[in-house]
C-alpha cells in the first residue's frame, strides 16, 4: 500500500515538475494508478525530488536543536531566521515568556485563506539525530532519520515548509493564500495553540501536521484525565483494626474502574483507559494514610461529561470514601477527509485541533508512524518526508479550489 501510494505522489511530483500539478485532469489517472514505484527503477536524477537535500537538511537542523516542551526557544529562533532567509514574513507571538509561536506568510497579507500548522515542542528526553541506512524491513529503501522529534512533529514542520515554498516557487500559491503556524506547547496542554486564538485571524481551512503514516485522518479520539485519591487512617500495621488502609480503598476503586463498560462507536472504536501512575504509603509496617492514582481515558464515543458520570458512579459505589478529580475532558474530534487520493485513518492520540477556535475545515496529515513517537526508536525515512511534501501540496492546492 505504501509503495502504491508513493507511486501516486511521485507521479504527482513529476506532474508538478512539468507544470501540470493539481489540475483535476492530472489527478484522475493518478488515483487509479496501479503502478508500484520501485526505488532505483528510475534514473537517480528523477529518483528523488529536487528539493530533497534542502528538506533533509532543514529536518536535521530542527531535530538537532532540543526543544522539549517549555524549552522551545532555540529551535524557534533557528526556524525564524530560516524562514526569513527563505523570503517569508515571520511574526513571533509569545505564548509564554521565552516561548513563541511563529506565523510565516508571503508579503504583507497575514490573513490568509489557509493555515498549515504543526508544533515544534517534543516530549522528553532528547535523543540525538542520526542518519542510518535503510533497514532491511524498509519498504522504500531510503535512509532513515532517527532521533527525538524526527516524527513528532519536526517531520511535519520540514515537509510543510518545503511544500509551501515549492508551491510558491512554481506560482501555484500567491500572497494571501497560505500561512504557516509553528507553535509551542502541544505536548503539554496546548498553550501555544490557545495563544494562537489571539492572533486575530480566521481561516477557511486549517491543515494540522502530525504523524498519520501519510494517511488523511477522519478524526481522533478525545481524552479525559482524572485522578483518584484515597484517604485512610495511619497506624501500626499489626493493629489494622485501628486504622484504615488507603491503598486497599484505592485498589477496590481501581478494580471497579476496570469493570466499567465504556462507550464505543463505529467511527472511533473503543473508549480505552490507562491507569498511568499509582502511589501511596510510606512503609510496609505502616497503615497507609494516602494513595493516589492518575488515569487517562481515550474517548471514542459519547461525551467526556457522560463518561465522567459513569466512572464516578461505578467507583464510588465500590468505595464511597474515594475522591475523583477530573482535570480535562475533550470528546472525539472529527476531521475532514473529502480530498481524493489519500487512504484515510482514525487516530487515538490527541492534537492541537480542538484548541484552535473557528469554523474552518480541518485536515490532519503528516509523515511518519505514530507508533514510534514518544519512544526511544522514533524515526522515519527520507521518502516519508518527500511523500509528505507532495501530500501537503495536494491538500493546499485542493483546499484553494473550494470557493
Ligand atoms: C540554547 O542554546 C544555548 C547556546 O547553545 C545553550 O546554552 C542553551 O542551554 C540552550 N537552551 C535550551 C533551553 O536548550
Ligand atoms: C473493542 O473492544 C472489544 C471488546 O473488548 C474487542 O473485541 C474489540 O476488538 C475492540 N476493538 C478495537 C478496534 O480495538
Ligand atoms: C489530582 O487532581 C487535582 C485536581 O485537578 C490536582 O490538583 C492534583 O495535583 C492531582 N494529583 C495528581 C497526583 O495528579
Amino acid at each position: 500500500m505504501k509503495t502504491k501510494y508513493f507511486a501516486q505522489l511521485y507521479l504527482a511530483w513529476l506532474a508538478t515538475a512539468t507544470a501540470a500539478l493539481a489540475s483535476q485532469n492530472a489527478q484522475v489517472p493518478l488515483q487509479d494508478s496501479n503502478v508500484d514505484f520501485i526505488p532505483g527503477s528510475v534514473s537517480p536524477s528523477i529518483g528523488s525530488p529536487p528539493y530533497s537535500d534542502d528538506l533533509v537538511a532543514l529536518h536535521k537542523s530542527l531535530v538537532q536543536i532540543p526543544s522539549i516542551t517549555g524549552s522551545e526557544g532555540n529551535a524557534t529562533a533557528f526556524l525564524r531566521s530560516y524562514l526569513q532567509g527563505r523570503g517569508f514574513t515571520v511574526e513571533t507571538q509569545p505564548a509564554a515568556p521565552g516561548r513563541d509561536n511563529l506565523l510565516a506568510y508571503y508579503g504583507t497579507t497575514r490573513q490568509t485563506r489557509i493555515l498549515v500548522t504543526s508544533h515544534i515542542d517534543t516530549v522528553p528526553p532528547y535523543w540525538p539525530y542520526e542518519r542510518r541506512p535503510a533497514s532491511s524491513s524498509s519498504a522504500d529503501g531510503s535512509d532513515e532519520l532517527w532521533g527525538r522529534g524526527t516524527v513528532d512533529a519536526k517531520g511535519s514542520i520540514a515537509s510543510v515548509v518545503t511544500a509551501v515554498e515549492q508551491l510558491h516557487h512554481f506560482h501555484s500559491i500567491h500572497e494571501g493564500d497560505v500561512a504557516v503556524l509553528v507553535d509551542v506547547g502541544e505536548e503539554r496542554g496546548g498553550d501555544g495553540i490557545r495563544a494562537a486564538n489571539d492572533l486575530g485571524l480566521a481561516w477557511e481551512t486549517v491543515i494540522f501536521g502530525e504523524p498519520t503514516r501519510l494517511k488523511l485522518a477522519r478524526g481522533h479520539k478525545g481524552v479525559l484525565g482524572f485522578n483518584i485519591t484515597a484517604h485512610g487512617v495511619a497506624g501500626h500495621s499489626s493493629y489494622p483494626e485501628l486504622g484504615a488502609n488507603a491503598i486497599d480503598r484505592l485498589v477496590r476503586g481501581l478494580s471497579a474502574l476496570a469493570a466499567v463498560s465504556l462507550p464505543w462507536s463505529e467511527s472511533f472504536g473503543n473508549t480505552t483507559l490507562n491507569v498511568g501512575t499509582v502511589y501511596g504509603g510510606v512503609a510496609a509496617n505502616v497503615i497507609p494514610e494516602l494513595a493516589v492514582a492518575t488515569v487517562s481515558v481515550r474517548v471514542a464515543a459519547s461525551t467526556p461529561e457522560a463518561i465522567q458520570q459513569l466512572i464516578k458512579e461505578a467507583v464510588l459505589a465500590a468505595e464511597p470514601a474515594l475522591e475523583l478529580d477530573f482535570t480535562y475532558g475533550i470528546g472525539p474530534v472529527s476531521t475532514d477527509y473529502d480530498i481524493e487520493g489519500f487512504e484515510t485513518i482514525v487516530l487515538n492520540y490527541g492534537t492541537d485541533i480542538p484548541g484552535l477556535k473557528g469554523n474552518h475545515k480541518r485536515y490532519l496529515y503528516g509523515p511518519g508512524d505514530y507508533l514510534v513517537t514518544h519512544s526511544d526508536h522514533e524515526h522515519l525515512s527520507i521518502s516519508d518526508l518527500e511523500q509528505a511534501v507532495e501530500g501537503y501540496k495536494v491538500l493546499i492546492t485542493e483546499s484553494l479550489k473550494n470557493k
